[in-house]
Parts: C-alpha cells; sequence; structure tokens
C-alpha cells in the first residue's frame, strides 16, 4: 500500500482528552507531533502516528454523548428511522458511550460495544446489555459465540479513532446477518475541507472520512454503500448506509451525488490538501489577532465547550491562560481541571455567564445554534462570540 503524504503540520500536541487535574498541573505533559496526510490510493485522510488505544480509551473517558440536546434529538430520530426502515430485531452499537442511542430500544434488542470501562459502567447499570471492549476479531467472535448474528450494527464517532480498518470491517462481516445493515457515522471530510475545520483532527481522530475513501475499504471486504445522508452534526458528518454485496437492496442515487461532490471539490487530488494547509495557516494568524486585540483592550474572553476540537486549536494557535480566563463546561469530569497543552481552567457551567465576561470563545462551535439559544441573555447585553470556522471571526 502506498504512503501517506502528508500536507499539514499542526504541531506538539497533548493528549486531546487529557484534562489536568490541579496537583498534576507542576507534570510535565507528553505530546506529540500531529501531522496530516492523505492516502492518494486509498483516499484516506489520517494522523500519521497513531497512539496506542488503550492510552486514549480507558477507565477515566471524560466524553459523554448525552451532554447535548443535538445529539440525544438525533439519536432519538435515528432509532425511529431504524425502526420503519430496517425493523430489526437485533442491533449492536460500536462505540456506546452512555447510552444515547440504544437508550431507545428495548434492552432485550440491544448490545453495546464501549471501551471506556467509567462509561460503559453506565449503561450497564440501567440495565443494558453491554460490554467493556475494544472492536476487534476477538469481540467479535465473542459476540457471535453468545449472541448470534445481529441485523443491524451502528457506529457514531467511533470507527475514525480505530486504526486498523482491516480488522473493523472483517469482524463487522462475521457478526452482521447477510441482510443486515451497517450505518457509520462520523465528521465529513468534504465539509472539514470547506469549512476549514482542521480541529477535526486530534489524536483520537485518527481519520476523517470520505465517502471515496470509505468505499476503498469496503470494495476489499464484500461492503457497499446504499444511501448517504449529510447531517449537520460536529460541523458536518456523514451518515454511511452499509450492506453486503450479496444484499440485494437498491443502491440510493444520494450515493452517486456524494461521490460526484467529493471528486468535484478535489478529494482525489494532492493539491486540494495543500491548498487546506494554506487556509490553516492563514486562519491560525486571524484567530490569534482576534485574542490579542481584544486582549489589549483588557476585554475579558472564556471559553465555551473544552471539546477536544479545541485542544488543537489552542495548542495550535498557542492561546493559553493569558488570553482566556476559563472554560465553562457541562461535563463532570472535565470540571475542575484544566485544558490539555494550554491550562486554561475549566469550571462548572452555571447557567449563566459572568457579567464581566465580554466575549466567548466557542469550543464546542458545532453546537452553535443550541448554544446560541442558551444564551440569549448573553447576547442581548451585548455579549459576542470568537469563532473560527470558517474563517476567524466575532458574531
Ligand atoms: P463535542 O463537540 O461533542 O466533542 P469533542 O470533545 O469530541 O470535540 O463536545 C462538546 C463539549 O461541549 C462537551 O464537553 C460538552 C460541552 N457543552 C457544554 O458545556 N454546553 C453545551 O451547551 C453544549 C452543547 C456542550
Amino acid at each position: 500500500m502506498k504512503k501517506n503524504i502528508n500536507f499539514l503540520d499542526l504541531g506538539l500536541q497533548p493528549l486531546a482528552n487529557n484534562y489536568i487535574k490541579k496537583n498534576q498541573l507542576i507534570n510535565k505533559e507528553k505530546k506529540y507531533r500531529l501531522k496530516i496526510g492523505v492516502n492518494l490510493k486509498t483516499k484516506l485522510v489520517s494522523i500519521n502516528k497513531p497512539i496506542s488505544s488503550k492510552i486514549m480509551f480507558n477507565n477515566r473517558y471524560p466524553y459523554r454523548s448525552s451532554k447535548s440536546k443535538t445529539m440525544i434529538e438525533s439519536f432519538k430520530n435515528l432509532s425511529i428511522l431504524v425502526n420503519k426502515k430496517f425493523k430489526p430485531n437485533k442491533i449492536l452499537e460500536i462505540g456506546s458511550n452512555d447510552g444515547s442511542f440504544i437508550k431507545n430500544f428495548s434492552k432485550k434488542k440491544v448490545i453495546g460495544i464501549e471501551p471506556c470501562s467509567n462509561v460503559e459502567k453506565i449503561t450497564k447499570k440501567m440495565g443494558f446489555n453491554t460490554y467493556p471492549k475494544y472492536w476487534n476479531y476477538k469481540t467479535a467472535k465473542q459476540l457471535l459465540k453468545k449472541n448470534g448474528k445481529v441485523n443491524l450494527i451502528y457506529s457514531a464517532n467511533t470507527i475514525s479513532h480505530i486504526k486498523n480498518l482491516d480488522e473493523v470491517f472483517k469482524s463487522i462481516n462475521i457478526v452482521l446477518d447477510d441482510h443486515g445493515v451497517f450505518i457509520i457515522e462520523d465528521p465529513s471530510l468534504l465539509e472539514c475541507l470547506k469549512k476549514n475545520t482542521y480541529d477535526q483532527f486530534y489524536n483520537e481522530h485518527i481519520y476523517v472520512f470520505s465517502l471515496v475513501g470509505i468505499e476503498s475499504i469496503l470494495n476489499k471486504y464484500n461492503f457497499e454503500v446504499f444511501h448517504i445522508e449529510n447531517l449537520k452534526i460536529h460541523g458536518g458528518s456523514n451518515r454511511y448506509f452499509i450492506k453486503k454485496k450479496q444484499n440485494k437492496r437498491k443502491i440510493n442515487l444520494s450515493v452517486k451525488i456524494q461521490r460526484k461532490k467529493e471528486i468535484k471539490y478535489g478529494i482525489t487530488k494532492l493539491s486540494t490538501y495543500r491548498k487546506f494547509a494554506r487556509r490553516v495557516k492563514s486562519s491560525r494568524k486571524k484567530l490569534k489577532n482576534i485574542f490579542i486585540k481584544i486582549n489589549s483592550k483588557n476585554k475579558k474572553i472564556i471559553g465555551y465547550g473544552a471539546t477536544a476540537k479545541s485542544t488543537t486549536i489552542l495548542n495550535y494557535c498557542k492561546i493559553n491562560n493569558n488570553l482566556i480566563s476559563y472554560f465553562v463546561d457541562t461535563t463532570k469530569d472535565k470540571q475542575n481541571k484544566y485544558t490539555p497543552g494550554t491550562k486554561i481552567p475549566i469550571f462548572k457551567y452555571s447557567g449563566l455567564i459572568e457579567k464581566n465576561v465580554d466575549f466567548i470563545f466557542l469550543g464546542a462551535w458545532n453546537f452553535k445554534e443550541e448554544i446560541f439559544e442558551k444564551e440569549k441573555k448573553f447576547i442581548k447585553r451585548g455579549g459576542k462570540f470568537i469563532i473560527h470556522t470558517p474563517v476567524p471571526k466575532i458574531i
């Protein structure tokens, strides 16, 4: 297989979800060089040196999908669609997190795989059939033995975290019924390039997928995409509906349309990625200038949503606790800790933005609408937001 050609260097980055406790502030943090490359043969875009899953996904994992109304609604709507369209009687979710998707189904019908045991415990306690395991061939064989084949597999924002895609699909192949459906949902490479959201790249996001990239692996395992939905989730995601080739389900026109869109934009060409890298560099300059200008006027900036994505932005642009006073976040496991690398304190979101706050840096820009709705008071009193996509600006 041809090698990746690196096109973007995002510098030294800490582990994106490794929020620091106060007593650990004096310790030297481990950092990793984050370079992004494209494989022109497979069309897969990935980070250059993935870190071991065991270091990133363990019993201290802070992310909870239930922390956003947008995600809860999206999972609920998908569960309605899935029941109506595919009528599955056995469903497997890979990366079930704290259960926002599986909660929509009867406990008898669903199985969840979640390697972060602190998060998996939550669904186990609720009575769901979940396993604290990584998705690999061994897990698939164990599942098959215990539960038999399934008719529907769903995985949101998880497959892009797994380095060995060959093993992912080999394992899906043995667990999925021949007439079954596999649905993957992940950030869209096309949207990432168009919106300059380079923060989709961090050590957990090994890949940012396109349809053409996904298809190059699927082909090897006799799978094909039969429908694709473009979602607003996470700044633009794709939901790929996949089937085994022997399953004669019709291929929807959406697949052809998406393939055309991606190729027209230049997803298969190195020059597209080089141009993207130039835009990212210029975005860093613009964003830093916005912060410096506001800071020189003695105005107060806080961050909203201490996301893994913002770890990339803050470390790449060298925006630290001199420029952002603190972050607010609703996730308990992030509160009273510090942002990775840049060491900005994170506090509990109290429901009110302090009166002396003039600007909010939107770390969770992907939930912009939900947050603007919540922060009407702040907006009404003249408060402004700083956002880095598609170009850094104050809104
Ligand atoms: P998200 O963008 O889903 O993830 P990632 O870490 O993968 O980049 O994270 C959203 C974060 O923002 C999460 O820590 C919860 C927080 N958040 C709030 O604090 N308030 C809100 O209103 C919303 C929508 C999110």
